[in-house]
């Protein structure tokens, strides 16, 4: 399966790679399927608008494509149209991904959501959402033989 122009594009130049410091909120999530892990930093003004995002990754090309696109779809958006902005979403903007490929999407989007939370429980806020998991149940073959 090939990848798509826009997925190379975002592959091949990332956006908002990076980290900020003080950041307003931080989200980190690992895969459980590859064990690739994202983080993602959000600025976020009074008025819950993202003004800066930026992302490291420990993931695949796929990965790094789907948070570059999601970053920029995101920036300059509040928190609450940013959780609108699906990994569906991403996918599409990016004119698709292989299906064995899509896990690697849910990496950013699963960090945004966690920042968002991370920057609503610093200011004391309630979590009207529910905050993904570090991991997910999904882990196979990873049983400790000793
Ligand atoms: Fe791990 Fe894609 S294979 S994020």
């Amino acid at each position: 399966m090939q990848y798509s122009e826009k997925v190379m594009d975002h592959f091949t130049h990332p956006r908002n790679v990076g980290e900020i410091d003080n950041a307003d909120g931080v989200g980190t999530v690992g895969n459980a399927k590859c064990g690739d892990i994202m983080r993602i930093y959000l600025d976020v003004d009074e008025n819950d608008v993202i003004v800066d995002v930026k992302f490291k990754t420990f993931g695949c090309g796929a990965a790094i494509a789907t948070s570059s696109m999601a970053t920029e779809l995101i920036k300059g958006k509040t928190i609450w149209e940013a959780l609108e902005i699906t990994n569906a979403v991403v996918v599409e903007a990016l004119e698709g991904l292989p299906p064995v490929k899509v896990h690697c999407s849910v990496l950013a989007d699963d960090a945004i959501k966690m920042a968002i939370a991370d920057y609503l429980k610093r200011n004391g806020r309630e979590v009207p959402f529910d905050i993904p998991a570090d991991d997910d149940d999904d882990h196979h073959g990873t049983e400790d033989e000793d």
